[in-house]
């Protein structure tokens, strides 16, 4: 029962949002049964949306969810009533599975460096040439682009599992090629001995096991940088507040 359990705590967020929203609608088709003449239309929706936030609520999901819970029956709803190109929803679903797939089952999604942490990435690095640095989940390529611009004897590499991200980082670089590459694949099967700095800004699921991964793979005295989320039972050397958002700092851990 137990590893069901975890499995049902540590799994993707959609799959219990999604459980609610079906749990919510076997509730919310019983009550429209009864009362469907009393009630306008509209309110069904908003009636399962509502309820499927609290159940999602219940079950730890964060505000993002809860907002995503309410959208949803009334996005559906709304599309019932405008005819779109049936080949719309396919075509969607393949975009958006290309772009955000790899964050369903990493529990990472896109989301990208402020400038201001490229530039307090930039003051980090340290001040000799020769040594190589990787973005763990290089998204869009903007850190390590802006980084290989400026630093031309440091080798950069990103690496990235999403094929579109990957490409769109790919055709970012074309331009610090020199000294920036990025590859294809699953950060987890990177070794990181040979980076002097390592650098990841991705969510808190997957913080203590990239420490453990660290531990494991990188030198003494190479660093390992975390964009706002912070390694569970870990000491920071420093951390750097950024003007982003209230809880946008970078984390320096010191192997
Ligand atoms: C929050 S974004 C950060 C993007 C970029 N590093 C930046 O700072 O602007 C995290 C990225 O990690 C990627 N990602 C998630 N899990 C991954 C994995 N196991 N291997 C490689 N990339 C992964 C996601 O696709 C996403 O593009």
């Amino acid at each position: 029962m137990r590893p069901l359990r975890n499995l049902w705590k540590s799994g993707p967020p959609v799959l219990r949002a999604l459980a609610a929203q079906g749990i919510v609608f076997i509730g919310v088709v019983g009550l429209a049964w009864a009362l469907a003449a009393r009630l306008p239309f509209w309110t069904w929706p908003l009636i399962q949306g509502s309820l499927a936030a609290i159940l999602a609520h219940l079950w730890g999901l964060n505000r993002g969810w809860l907002v995503f819970q309410v959208l949803l029956p009334l996005a559906l709803v709304w599309q019932l009533g405008h005819a779109l190109p049936v080949w719309i929803y396919p075509i969607a679903l393949v975009g958006l599975l290309l772009v955000f797939g790899g964050g369903l089952l990493t529990r990472v999604p896109l989301y990208n460096s402020s400038h201001a942490a490229w530039r307090a990435l930039l003051e980090l690095l340290p001040a000799e040439d020769g040594y190589e640095m990787v973005d763990l989940g290089a998204g869009l390529g903007g850190p390590l682009s802006f980084l290989a611009r400026r630093c031309p004897g440091v080798r950069f590499t990103g690496i990235e599992a999403s094929p579109v991200l990957w490409l769109l980082a790919w055709l970012r670089a074309r331009s610090v090629r020199a000294n920036c590459q990025m590859r294809y694949g699953s950060l987890w099967k990177l070794p990181l001995g040979d980076y002097r700095v390592v650098y990841a800004f991705l969510s808190p699921a997957p913080m203590a096991e990239l420490w453990a991964k660290a531990r494991r793979e990188m030198k003494p005295g190479s660093i390992l940088i975390s964009n706002t989320f912070s390694i569970p039972d870990a000491a920071p050397e420093r951390d750097i507040p950024l003007p982003d958002r209230r809880d946008a700092r970078l984390w320096v851990y010191r192997l």
